[in-house]
């Protein structure tokens, strides 16, 4: 996607909050396009809980191949109290994520100015870091299975999955993205993982890392446990400057990560495939919080930052400076907190001060 094209985005609003914080994104796309000069267009997808109690389907024949025709997909939340844990996120998200390839879950850790972290004495300059998590392979990869089920013999399995190719392109493209980050603090990979137990899988992601390592002389290459890791994040978060993970450590620190930037209301994601013709998926974290639904409560930075994430990575970095600029500007001087209810403004007003500050 070069910047001049007009960008072609397929919009998945989802269930819960999705709609209401993916309609400030759009808002906020709206306003920054205009300034920045680039055209777009949205084609909107009806996917999730409620499409799938009516229809029992999570994704439509097709879906996959449809949404190959845009340039990104944006994407609200998925998630429904009547629908059974597993079936939308296997079903639709998951798949997606497969399909697609998307074999990066890139997932800034940044605390913006004015929010609340539950780190005693730390601030915006120690909390910025960003999660590269593998996103195609391991327990994430849906191979096992059961003998005897439902008996008191049963046993499952749920195997874990590394390819040479899956590590390979995960790390490779961590220490690209270290490199173009450039930390004027200095250039440091962290492998997250767990060699000292998972000495087969790890031993793979390990072998690969020192490899490719020697090509990035430039970048600082640094290990953790994952369990050490966790400890880092909460003691010393401004150790980090990129993390490479395997899928299941990424998902879990991840959540710690979002904790520390200030919690659900601002911590987005990006699902991307970097390769060329890939189709990437960005999405806020925070799920569809149905309780919150349609009371204009529910906290759209996280969603307004995936649209951020999504302008950066399809040919609009100027356009995602922009926002990423504004979001912070209404943090650090108007929002009293990044919860839902306690904002200060509505949902809607957040969405509008972002516009205003672009
Ligand atoms: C995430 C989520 C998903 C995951 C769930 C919803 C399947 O927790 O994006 O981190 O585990 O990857
Ligand atoms: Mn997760």
């Amino acid at each position: 996607m070069n910047g001049k094209q007009s960008l072609k985005l397929a919009v998945i609003p989802g269930d819960g909050t999705g709609p209401e914080v993916t309609a400030e994104a759009l808002k906020v796309l709206a306003a920054v396009s205009k300034l920045e000069g680039f055209t777009y267009e949205t084609t909107n997808f009806d996917w999730g809980g409620e499409r799938y109690l009516r229809t029992g389907e999570t994704l439509p024949a097709g879906a996959v191949a449809e949404l190959r025709r845009f340039d990104a997909i944006y994407l609200g939340a998925v998630g429904h109290p009547d629908v059974k844990p597993g079936i939308l996120e296997k079903g639709l998200l998951l798949e997606l994520r497969f399909q697609l390839d998307q074999y990066i879950n890139l997932r800034p850790v940044k605390l913006y100015p004015g929010v609340e972290t539950p780190l005693a004495g730390k601030g915006p300059k120690d909390i910025d870091f960003v999660v590269v998590r593998e996103n195609t392979e391991d327990m994430y990869a849906g191979v096992g299975g059961w003998l005897k089920k439902n008996t008191p013999d049963e046993v499952a399995t749920q195997t874990a999955i590394y390819t040479r190719k899956g590590c390979e392109r995960c790390i490779r493209w961590a220490f690209e993205f270290t490199r173009r980050r450039n930390n004027p603090k200095g250039k440091r990979l962290t492998l997250v993982a767990k060699t000292n137990v998972l000495t087969y899988g790890h031993d793979l992601w390990w072998r690969a890392w020192q490899d490719i390592a020697k090509e990035y002389p430039d970048v600082e290459p640094d290990y953790n446990h994952v369990d050490a890791c966790c400890m880092w994040m909460v003691k010393n978060p401004e150790h980090y400057d990129v993390i490479v993970t395997t899928n299941m450590f990424g998902d879990i620190i991840t959540d710690l990560g979002a904790m520390i930037q200030g919690g659900l209301g601002v911590a987005a994601g990006g699902n991307i495939n970097p390769d060329p013709g890939g189709v990437s998926m960005y999405e806020p974290m925070g799920g569809s919080a149905p309780k919150y639904t349609g009371q204009n409560v529910i906290n759209p930075i996280a969603a307004i930052g995936a649209m951020s994430m999504l302008l950066e990575h399809s040919g609009q970095p100027a356009a995602a400076a922009r926002v990423m600029k504004a979001i912070q500007i209404v943090t650090g001087t108007k929002m009293k907190s990044q919860s839902a209810g306690k904002m200060g403004y509505g949902t809607r007003e957040v969405g509008e001060l972002v516009c205003e500050n672009l």
